[in-house]
């Protein structure tokens, strides 16, 4: 069983060596390599802001295992994920996505948390069909999926608003 706490400022190293992990890199829609100095900048942002919800999560042995960020942008809620390399494997990742989204939601129970996945990234889309995403794959050139998790997951509307945010009509 895993516990969660927010993240805090002196957790910007933890956060830089997961964010430059090569999976990490490999997935994200930016696989640049990230420099210290952005990092910093971007994780004080990040981590002072009151509409960024950064959960840490822990193993029995008190040892950080990974991170969730979702974040409230103007009208749209993003997601993101990494397990810990030396932690992968262990079915880590579908417990803390459903801790982190379903305590968000339970906070704003008026919110759809959207995101793209690549198709490639099995286990990323099986964590977010067992942790109660709705899965779209779509035609996109990348092959992306989008995921969406919340009150408008199931809606045509928001889910055609969001593919073509993310280009994949
Ligand atoms: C995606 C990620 C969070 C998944 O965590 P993980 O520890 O590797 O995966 P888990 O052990 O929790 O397994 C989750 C599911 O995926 C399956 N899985 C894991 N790796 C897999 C692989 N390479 N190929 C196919 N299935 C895989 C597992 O069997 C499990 O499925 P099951 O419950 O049906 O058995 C992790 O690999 C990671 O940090 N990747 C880099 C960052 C990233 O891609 N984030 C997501 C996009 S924002």
């Amino acid at each position: 069983m895993l516990n969660f706490r927010y993240a805090e400022a002196n957790d910007v190293e933890l956060y830089f060596k997961w964010a430059n992990d090569s999976l990490v890199r490999q997935n994200s829609i930016n696989s640049e390599k990230i420099s210290l100095v952005d990092h910093v900048e971007w994780f004080n942002i990040k981590v002072t802001n009151p509409e960024v919800f950064m959960y840490l999560f822990f193993n029995e042995d008190d040892e950080p295992v990974g991170q969730v960020i979702i974040e409230r942008k103007d009208d749209w809620v993003f997601i993101s994920q990494s397990v810990a390399k030396e932690h992968r494997g262990k079915k880590y990742s579908t417990e803390m996505l459903t801790g982190s989204t379903d305590d968000f939601l339970s906070k704003f129970p008026k919110d759809t948390i959207v995101s793209v996945v690549k198709s490639s990234n099995i286990a990323s889309l099986k964590m977010s069909e067992q942790s109660g995403f709705n899965v779209i794959k779509t035609d996109s050139k990348e092959h992306n999926c989008l995921v969406l998790k919340g009150y408008q997951q199931n809606d045509e509307n928001y889910i055609i608003k969001y593919k073509r945010f993310f280009n994949l009509l």
